[in-house]
């Protein structure tokens, strides 16, 4: 298969030096593309700005803010049997960028955030995706109601849900814990393991979904 994975933060810039970021290290999405390779598929890995190394046979595009992403997706998802969404992307950018290093005034400044556009919710209506689509959802509190809610708004086959609130799985640690949503099925709870193991069996039944 060919399978799309978007990875890592994104940054949305204030000025020249300075931006809005979050947490994600990349590791599981990277943990995901490497996964895929080691199973035979083909992988493009779209992400936003990591310390990692991508995996040698990826085929990869740097992005940095959410609007570089959803174009890119935009562009490849089309071409892929299999798009997830591992990215954590900036649901707010800054109004007005300022093209200069932004100074100390010794007043508040206030900020005017816009919404970015939900890239895995443009899939199905906006970018027209027909292919297997798997969605993760970063909450910290009624993790299956809220992972139930984003299966069935954002038109995805599979929903990985992570309980973020806990320090040692989720952003940017080594280990993750996560509870798989199918349409139509009981969610399914994968033990605490390190992002590579969590990201095989996930490729593995994404492999047996997908083909079904
Ligand atoms: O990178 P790591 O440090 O390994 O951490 C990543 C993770 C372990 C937390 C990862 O598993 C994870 O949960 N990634 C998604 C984080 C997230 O942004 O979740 P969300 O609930 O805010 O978004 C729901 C889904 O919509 C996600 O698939 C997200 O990629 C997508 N989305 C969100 C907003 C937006 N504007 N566009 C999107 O495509």
């Amino acid at each position: 298969m060919r399978i799309l994975i978007t990875a890592g933060p994104t940054r949305e810039p204030i000025d020249p030096v300075r931006f809005i970021g979050n947490r994600s290290s990349g590791k599981m999405g990277y943990a995901l593309a490497e996964a895929s390779i080691e199973a035979g598929h083909e992988v493009i890995l779209i992400s936003g700005p990591v310390a990692l190394t991508p995996p040698e046979k990826a085929e990869i595009i740097q992005v940095e803010t959410a609007l570089q992403m959803f174009e890119a997706v935009r562009d490849s998802i089309n071409e892929c049997d299999v798009a997830i969404f591992a990215a954590a992307v900036g649901d707010y950018r800054v109004e007005s960028f300022s093209d200069s290093k932004m100074k100390k005034t010794g007043r508040t400044v206030t900020l005017t955030l816009v919404e970015n556009p939900d890239i895995l919710g443009s899939a199905r209506g906006g970018f027209g995706f027909a292919g297997y689509l798997v969605g993760f959802a970063a909450e910290t509190e009624n993790v299956e109601t809220n992972a139930s809610e984003k299966l069935a708004r954002k038109g995805c086959d599979l929903l990985i849900a992570n309980d973020v609130s806990r320090k040692e799985i989720g952003f940017d640690s080594e280990q993750n814990e996560v509870t798989v949503f199918l349409k139509d099925r009981s969610p399914h709870s994968f033990p605490q393991e390190s992002k590579k193991e969590v990201a095989k069996k996930l490729i593995d039944l994404i492999e047996r979904s997908a083909s079904v």
